[in-house]
């Protein structure tokens, strides 16, 4: 059987940053709760106008560039967002129109934070089966969009960012076990009430706030930690590994104390575990290429290091990947 390798990463982070001084200014917060709640000090907002198709043509592009590729050779791109420019067409084909692809494959996925290593599963699927031989796997989110600035048990926590990966048919596979899980159950815990097809936008649905995003942050966090270690636990054993093995674990950037429970749970130093929350807060689907391409282009991962990636994000998802670099 044929084998998938990643080729490069890349990213985009907007301009702006928002700091937690800023939103004292926004919500009644502090400095000091924010950063011992949650780590995050600052994050990057998208510029009015500024959609998840500019961010994700950014990253999208140096990821290609790195490659040392053709854009004329990617076969497949594949996006996980859940704030696309549109409901309709995808965010998929107008980065591949930005990028001046046409006549491939392109599609979105929508699995919240876990959005980028669903996309992952899915792209390197479809390479192994023959169906391309290279792809464009991108994720990225404009949380900024969704962001109630009236709520601060969450706006917070949210930021704007794309991340993106090539990858190509190889001799050799990266990919060494994938482990997922999603629960319908929780949908209400992490949710935007409408603006879909149940409750489409009215003047009362706006009035309501119900285009904003609406979380229960604390019953979201003990999910969140439990499901993480879970999956990420049954990856390792899939791929035949131990955590020793592991050089660099990059988890979902959702809080500094879900990441440091999960290196606890899994007998991780915190040196091992990439964190980038402090400056990027939490863009949902993107933080994990992000930090991935964070971590490549700082020299934290070489050719040969295994890593884990691990993601929770609403549905609930979750999932984990165990890759040789
Ligand atoms: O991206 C994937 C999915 N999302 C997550 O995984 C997010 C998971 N959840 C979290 O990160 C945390 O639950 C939050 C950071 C959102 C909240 O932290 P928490 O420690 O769970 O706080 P809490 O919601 O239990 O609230 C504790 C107190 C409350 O006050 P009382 O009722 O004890 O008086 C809140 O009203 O903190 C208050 N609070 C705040 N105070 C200052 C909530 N937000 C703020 C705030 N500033 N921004």
């Amino acid at each position: 059987m044929k084998g998938v390798k990643i080729l490069s990463t890349g990213y985009y982070l907007p301009e702006k940053i928002l700091t937690n001084a800023d939103l004292e200014k926004m919500v009644d917060t502090s400095d000091e709760w924010i950063t011992t709640r949650t780590g995050i000090k600052e994050r990057h907002i998208a510029a009015d106008g500024e959609a998840v198709s500019d961010m994700a043509e950014k990253a999208a592009s140096q990821a290609v560039e790195r490659a040392g590729i053709s854009k004329n050779d990617i076969g497949l791109i594949i996006t996980a967002t859940f704030t696309p420019d549109y409901p309709l067409p995808s965010a998929s084909c107008l980065i591949g129109e930005k990028m001046g692809i046409k006549n491939v494959q392109m599609f979105d996925i929508s699995a919240a934070c876990t959005g980028f290593i669903y996309a992952l599963s899915v792209a390197q699927s479809m390479i192994k089966a023959g169906i391309s031989k290279t792809a464009l796997v991108i994720a990225a989110e404009k949380l900024t969009a969704y962001t109630d600035w009236a709520d601060r048990g969450s706006c917070i926590l949210f930021s704007d960012g794309a991340g993106a990966v090539v990858l190509s048919e190889s001799d050799e596979d990266s990919f060494l076990g994938f482990d997922f899980g999603a629960d319908g159950s929780f949908r209400k815990l992490l949710y935007v009430p409408a603006g879909g097809s149940l409750n489409p936008p009215t003047a009362e649905t706006v009035k309501n706030r119900q285009h904003f995003i609406k979380m229960e942050g604390n019953k979201t966090f003990k999910v969140a930690v439990s499901r993480m270690n879970s999956t990420a636990k049954k990856a390792l054993d899939k791929a035949g590994v131990s955590a020793e093995d592991i050089e660099l674990l990059i988890p979902h950037q959702a809080n500094i104390r879900i990441i440091e429970a999960l290196a606890r749970a899994l007998k991780f130093s915190m040196e091992k575990v990439f964190v980038n929350i402090d400056k990027v807060g939490n863009c949902s689907a993107a933080t994990i290429p992000v930090a991935l391409a964070q971590a490549d282009q700082a020299g934290r991962l070489k050719r040969g290091d295994l890593m884990e990636l691990v993601a929770f994000g609403g549905g609930f998802t979750w999932g984990a990947a165990v890759i040789r670099y």
